[in-house]
């Protein structure tokens, strides 16, 4: 078992994430002994509840079964959790319980730190995504009609428990897209100010065939690579003023590629590592980096066979990066590779890109 603590010095939310390779009855335990003389609610999402539902024994008063998919994560059933939450009379001295994907984490996290201004929320992620990436840090949120994301809080979770043994049962693509964020932070490592040298790039290149494989151990060990790196820099900046843009590599043209295609064409995961290469391509047009280490990062990605994103017209994705929520009024903020391993964040002005990547 790794134990592991998320330390916000400003607000002392201190909180303990627990990563262990167990029973899922075991884990149940644990986390409902978390809640003793606590009433609770467990937010579920219905593919998991489909698979697990027997082995958690949560009982049904205290369930609400959310539909799969991103349009899920909308103010309507934001609105019918509170008020399940509200006809169990539950208080702040309750808990909510996420169990599922980022979707599942990002709905509960938020009514979580809305209902009754603030109770008790426990993450239990069950995609690689969420465990290496949305059950951390504290950002919740709903999708609006304008966009996703664009309605949310920072609240951070009371304790988070990762059972790597939930990822078995994730389709291929959901897997991959986990690994997409995985393989971002081997790319910003250096710049996540870890104290430990973790060299998630060499563990991705030596790995990739038991992590392809889902091997229990190696996952275990991947996920708390990510997490340290995670954890690292929402110590250090929990509100994404500075350095926590750093996660965003990869994203300035990846959300671009979401957009275009409606969320529909492409998993985020997809998205981001196509974000990323774009990222590489304009660093060396730029003379950041040469082109030795964009050829390493190209061979560390091929490794893992994501599928092939197609190329949309330059102008129209500069458009939609405009819009983004993270750009500001002209300018467009990239990520960029600078050094191995190493990122930073670069505005550019459209005419800019054009001239560069043209
Ligand atoms: P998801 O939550 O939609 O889950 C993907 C699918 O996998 C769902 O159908 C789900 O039911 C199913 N699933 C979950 N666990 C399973 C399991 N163990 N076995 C089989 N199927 C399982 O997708 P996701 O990729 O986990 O999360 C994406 C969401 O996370 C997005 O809404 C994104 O905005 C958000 N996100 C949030 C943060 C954050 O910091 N809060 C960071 C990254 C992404
Ligand atoms: N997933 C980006 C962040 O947590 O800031």
């Amino acid at each position: 078992m790794v134990d592991l603590s998320v330390k916000i010095k400003q607000n002392e939310k201190n909180y303990p994430i627990i990563i262990k390779t167990e029973k899922i009855a075991d884990l149940a335990e644990k986390f409902l002994s978390f809640t003793k003389d606590k009433n609770y609610l467990v937010i579920i999402s219905k593919k998991v509840e489909k698979i697990y539902g027997k082995q958690l024994n949560i009982p049904k008063e205290n369930k609400f079964i959310l539909k799969d998919g991103e349009k899920e994560k909308n103010f309507n059933n934001y609105q019918k959790i509170i008020q399940k939450a509200l006809k169990m009379k539950l208080t702040r001295n309750d808990a909510i319980i996420a169990i599922g994907g980022g979707v599942v984490g990002d709905i509960s996290g938020f009514v979580a730190s809305t209902y009754m201004r603030g109770i008790d929320f426990i993450q239990v992620p069950t995609t690689l995504l969420a465990c290496v990436d949305s059950s951390v840090g504290g950002k919740t949120a709903i999708d609006t009609n304008f966009g996703k994301n664009l309605v949310g809080t920072f609240y951070q979770p009371k304790i988070v428990f990762i059972n790597p043994k939930f990822l078995k049962t994730l389709d291929e693509r959901q897997f991959k897209t986990g690994l997409g964020e995985v393989v971002k932070y081997s790319f910003i490592e250096k710049s996540c100010k870890c104290e430990e040298e973790l060299n998630l790039t060499n563990f991705l290149s030596e790995k990739s065939q038991d992590i392809l494989n889902r091997d229990e151990r190696t996952l275990s060990k991947l996920i708390e690579i990510c997490v340290k790196l995670k954890i690292s820099v929402v110590e250090k900046d929990e509100k994404e003023s500075g350095l926590r843009r750093i996660l965003n590599f990869g994203h300035t043209y990846g959300h671009a590629i979401e957009k275009i295609t409606k969320y529909k064409k492409y998993t985020h995961g997809e998205a981001i590592v196509e974000g990323m290469k774009f990222a590489f391509d304009l660093a060396v047009k730029k003379n950041l980096i040469d082109k030795n280490y964009k050829f390493l990062a190209e061979d560390v990605i091929k490794k893992y066979n994501f599928t092939k994103v197609k190329k949309f017209k330059l102008t129209k994705m500069i458009e939609l990066m405009q819009l983004d929520k993270k750009a500001t009024s002209n300018s467009i903020v990239f990520i960029l590779p600078t050094d191995y391993s190493t990122v930073d964040a670069f505005d550019f002005l459209p005419e800019e890109l054009i001239k560069l990547l043209n």
